[in-house]
């Protein structure tokens, strides 16, 4: 284990959750009777993003569009890899308009769109980690966006099964620590539980060093963390899991998303990120 990590300036898009509520429910965290203090949630939000710019990240933002109260989360619009932008194609009816909001955004930053015929939903699902990228499926992106995102970017699709309604997205189970930047070794953290057994076998063999996580850490939304390299954006509740983060030479920066695991969702969920 180095003594230091090395964290890499990113740029990230976010979007403020300005229209956020719960008013459908197309995962088992979300209840529509559920009220969200739209005050708070603005509040943890911009903590966010003061912490991710403290740390030398530079942050742009899209502008919320008013009926889409998923919009804040990022994460899911599209996969960027090497400034080549996949959109997104939601299962859900209630968030396909998000494509179109986030596929303005990037043509107005000077990015072509590549619009994809599967459902698939950006990051939520597809993690580029440096050599290749791991993609879940199970509950959202299909197979076929697999194969899809193997044509389009020429980088090898690993494919997870995900097994538990709770880990809806592969992002809720799963983030990469460092994507081997620099010729280093790549490492993740996952909870192992959340994926079948082959695709379990699959991560232990591709990341033996992997940190893994304990349910708790899964459920407090902890795996759905952003990592530079060297600062982990983590939920404060994950607490053995910083510990352990900690001890594998990361450095921990709690930011509580509370409001927005009532959605579903977490730190990583709100942060897509754009890959040079
Ligand atoms: N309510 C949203 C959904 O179920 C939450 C999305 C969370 N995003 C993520 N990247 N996991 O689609």
């Amino acid at each position: 284990m180095p003594d230091s990590r090395v964290p890499r300036p990113r740029r990230f898009l976010v979007c403020e959750p300005r229209h956020f509520a719960v008013q459908y429910a197309i995962n088992p965290w979300m209840n529509p009777g559920t009220r969200v203090d739209i005050d708070l949630a603005q509040e943890q939000w911009r903590s966010l993003i003061s912490a991710y710019r403290a740390h030398g990240h530079t942050v742009d933002t899209v502008e919320p569009v008013p009926g889409l109260p998923d919009m804040v989360f990022a994460a899911n619009s599209a996969v960027v890899v090497a400034g080549r932008v996949f959109g997104s194609s939601f299962h859900a009816p209630e968030r396909r308009p998000e494509s179109t909001a986030y596929e303005t955004w990037f043509k107005s930053a000077g990015f072509d769109v590549y619009r994809p015929e599967s459902v698939c939903e950006g990051e939520g699902d597809l993690v580029p980690a440096g050599r290749w990228i791991l993609a879940g499926t199970g509950f959202r992106t299909t197979r076929a966006a697999h194969h899809e995102v193997q044509e389009h970017f020429g980088v090898p699709v690993i494919g997870l099964k995900l097994t538990d309604p709770y880990f809806y997205h592969l992002d809720t189970a799963l983030f990469v620590l460092d994507d081997g930047h620099g010729g280093r070794e790549g490492n993740i953290a996952y909870y192992p539980e959340a994926f079948s057994p082959g695709s379990r076998e699959v991560l232990a063999r591709l990341y033996p060093d992997a940190v893994v996580a304990t349910r708790e850490d899964a459920l407090t939304f902890g795996l759905n963390s952003v990592s530079d390299g060297h600062h982990v954006f983590i939920d404060p509740g994950a607490t053995a899991l910083a510990a352990e983060l900690t001890r594998h030479g990361y450095l921990p920066v709690p930011v509580d998303l509370s409001e927005f695991r009532k959605a579903g969702g977490g730190i990583k969920c709100c942060t897509q990120e754009i890959r040079s």
